[in-house]
Order: structure tokens, then sequence, then C-alpha cells
């Protein structure tokens, strides 16, 4: 009898553990896809942290005491924000979709949530809630919409924070309460607001120690609605549940900001966040503008990688884009309606980056993205086993010469013409 109990309690935990590895339903398949189709992303950082003008992470950098940040509040007022103009700015820049700060570490959440009065609704003079007019907006104009949701808070006592982590929990504060206080959040952020397709999570390397409790989390969005995509800007590799792997101001494979050191790449769809200039929050001394040559170029590396460009922008205090990021994303936006189908709907490492660019793949069509020319009046581009057929630049369809070798194909740039941003040569393979 003891035996078959045993064996039973064996069966049962076997069984449990099978149950709790994550399998993605088909319309969440389905949703991965579209995502990587979709390519071009605007980030959104916007909060009460906007007024002071100095990024989001203000009231920690200046040492702001959470009661005298939380004043803040009382100043925000954005009258000028119009969901139509924003999700306007990201369709004309060709971007797809946008992901949006729904609550900072700062812990104000800018939407109307019942579960604290420290929101944009009950806290601000403005009273209304943003994020349900970008929602609305976003479904009319089939923009896609995912929710930036912070894990870390500096301000809540549940969380904790500067608390010692012991067995898994802050030793001060309340843990459940804090993990059913972000439950509630976020059931809220997909049952009440239409078309949400995404979640990303921020915070977690903030403490390594504690148990995020990801199983709950991600089970209960899950459940609410198996298409949305989780991501989680953790900066390690990919865990379970979770639907595509991020990577922090860095193009997958390179490390230059040191913050993902063992970060390899895996195989759910990938995602690059950078900035346009060099601030998230809108921060008004920051002049370090990208241009839009940086930008496109940061857009058709992601594109080769076969990654996602999320592209940030950090709008002013009062609901307003400033007019450096309008002016370079309409030059973005020009570039992306001309080259768009090289772009949008590609998959990307077909071979890895060369030293003059990348390719982009759509069925039988393969783009060649020159945009380092290294001057030596052609291109290689190793390893292309399918016959090249047929050879076009795609600014003007003129035929372009190519040799196609058993080790690859060399595409002659000499009096072609090049573009100063992307060269773009058009290769139909059989
Ligand atoms: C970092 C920053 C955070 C920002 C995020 C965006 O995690 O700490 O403020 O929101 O990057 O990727």
């Amino acid at each position: 009898m003891k035996r078959v109990f045993l064996t039973l309690c064996l069966i049962g935990a076997v069984t449990i553990n099978v149950l709790a590895q994550y399998k993605p339903t088909a319309d969440n398949l389905a949703q991965r896809q579209k995502f990587q189709d979709m390519k071009f992303g605007l980030f959104i950082h916007w909060g009460i942290y906007s007024i002071l003008g100095d990024g989001e992470w203000v009231m920690h950098n200046k040492n702001i005491p959470y009661d005298s940040y939380k004043r803040l509040a009382a100043f925000f007022n954005p009258q000028e924000f119009n969901a139509k103009e924003w999700v306007a700015f990201a369709k004309q820049a060709g971007m797809k979709y946008i992901t949006i700060t729904s609550r900072h570490h700062d812990g104000f959440s800018m939407f109307g949530t019942k579960m604290s009065p420290y929101n944009i609704v009950d806290a601000t003079p403005y009273h209304k809630d943003p994020l349900m007019e970008l929602a609305k907006e976003c479904e009319k104009e089939g923009i896609e919409l995912h929710f930036y949701y912070s894990l870390l808070d500096w301000g809540r006592p549940d969380y904790a924070f500067g608390s010692p982590i012991v067995n898994g929990k802050p030793a001060k504060g309340d843990w459940d309460s804090y993990i059913n206080f972000m439950k509630a959040q976020l059931t809220e952020l997909i049952t009440k607001y239409p078309g949400v397709k995404g979640i990303w999570f921020d915070g977690d390397w903030e403490r390594t120690k504690v148990d995020w409790r990801y199983n709950e989390i991600y089970g209960l969005i899950h459940k609410l609605n198996p298409a949305i995509l989780i991501g989680n800007n953790h900066h390690v590799a990919v865990k379970d549940g979770e639907d595509f792997q991020m990577f922090e101001k860095d193009l997958p494979g390179n490390n230059t900001t040191g913050f993902a050191p063992d970060q390899s790449i895996g195989t759910l769809p990938l995602e690059t966040c950078e900035t346009i200039n060099n601030s998230w929050g809108f921060n008004i001394t920051d002049r370090s503008f990208k241009s839009s040559k940086q930008i496109i170029h940061y857009l058709v590396g992601d594109a080769g990688r076969n990654a996602n460009f999320l592209l940030n922008i950090g709008p002013m205090p009062n609901g307003k884009i400033q007019p450096e990021f309008t002016d370079t994303l309409a030059i973005v936006g020009a570039w992306i309606k001309k080259n768009g189908e090289s772009i949008y709907g590609t998959r990307g490492s077909y071979i890895p980056p060369q030293p003059w660019g990348v390719l982009t793949v759509k069925a039988k069509t393969v783009y060649a993205h020159i945009t380092s020319p290294q001057g030596e009046g052609y291109i290689f581009i190793p390893k292309l086993k399918e016959k090249v057929s047929k050879a076009v630049l795609l600014s003007n369809g003129s035929a372009v010469k190519y040799k196609q070798q058993p080790e690859g194909v060399f595409i002659y740039t000499t009096g072609l013409g090049m573009d100063g941003v992307d060269t773009i040569v058009k290769l139909t393979v059989e």
C-alpha cells in the first residue's frame, strides 16, 4: 500500500513538472510570427519624472525622498497629450507597435488602476487615463500595443527597496502582498485595455536573489490571454514562460553595454531596445541625438540579425514629443516608405553580419543591405547556396552585375551609384 502511494506521488510530481513547462498556444506562436514581421516599434518612457527633465531615474539618482518625489503627481497635467498624434507619429515613422511604460521604478501608475491611489487618474490634476486613450487609438489604427511594467518599486513598503533578501523574499516588506499587487495590476492591464499584445518586464536585475514567482505571474498572463507575448529585460538567458528575448542598447550578439555578459541568443523572437538620444525618460539637457542614418543602420542591423528594433522616445511632461525626435523620425519614415519591403516580414541571420552589412530574406528574395561599403568595388556574400537568377537595385530596379561561385556570390558595386545610407541589392533566388 505504502509503495503504491509512493509511486502515485512520484507520477504526480512528474506530471506537475511536465505541466509546469510552458507550451505556447497556436495563437501565441502566430503572434510571435506577426511580432517578427513588424520589425520596428516605438518605445515610450513617460511618467511624472518627465516634469524634472532628467530621465526616469531622477528620484533615485538625485536622492529625492519618496514623499517629496510624490508631490510631482500634483504638477503632472499633460494637457497637450493626444493619443491620435502619438499613434500617427509612430505610423509615419514606419513603426508597427508601441511599447509604453505603464508603471516605472518610481512606482507611479500611468493608468487608471484600482490597486493603488498613486496613479495618473486619482493623483494628478489631469484625472484622465492616457493609456486607455492610446490603447483605443492603437486598436483603431492597427498599431499593436505592449505595456512596459516595472518589477522594481522604489517606494512601496511591501516591496521594501533596499531590504536584504532572505530565503527568496525581502526580509522587510511583504513579498506576498507585492506579488499579488503586481498580479492584480497586470490583470487590469490585460483585461481592461483593448488589444494589448505584449508585456515588457524590467527591474528584475535589482533583486537577483528574490523569487519573482514568474511561473505564477507569467502563468496568469497567459491564462488571461495566451497570445500575449512576454519579454523580460533581466539581462540573462530566456526563462520558461517567456515569448521573446530582449537586448538592451545592443544588437543581439554584441555586448557593448556590458549589461548582459552571459546572454546568449536563444531561439525566440528577438528585440533590441535603444534610445533616440541617450535617455529613456525626457531629458532636457541630453542633446546626443542619433541621426536618421544611425537609426536606419540600427534597424537594418537588427533586421539582419533577425531582431526587432524598439526605438525609445521620452515625451515631454505636457504630452508633446520634442521636434528633434519628430524631425529625425520623419526622415526614417520616408526611408522605410521606399525600402520597407526589405525590412517588414523579412527574417535575418541567414548568414552572419558581414563587414559591408547584412542580409534580410523573404521567401525567394534576398536583400543585401550595403551599409558600410568597404571600397572594394564588390561585396561578397558567403554561403549563398540557392541559385541567384536576378540581381537589381531596390531603389530603381536597374540590373546589378554578379558572379556566383560554389563558395558564394560576388555583387559588383562599381558604378552603381551607392546610397550614402544603405545600398540595397535585391536578389531573386531559386
Ligand atoms: C533600464 C533602465 C530603465 C529603462 C530600461 C529600458 O532597465 O533602468 O530605466 O526603463 O532600461 O530598457
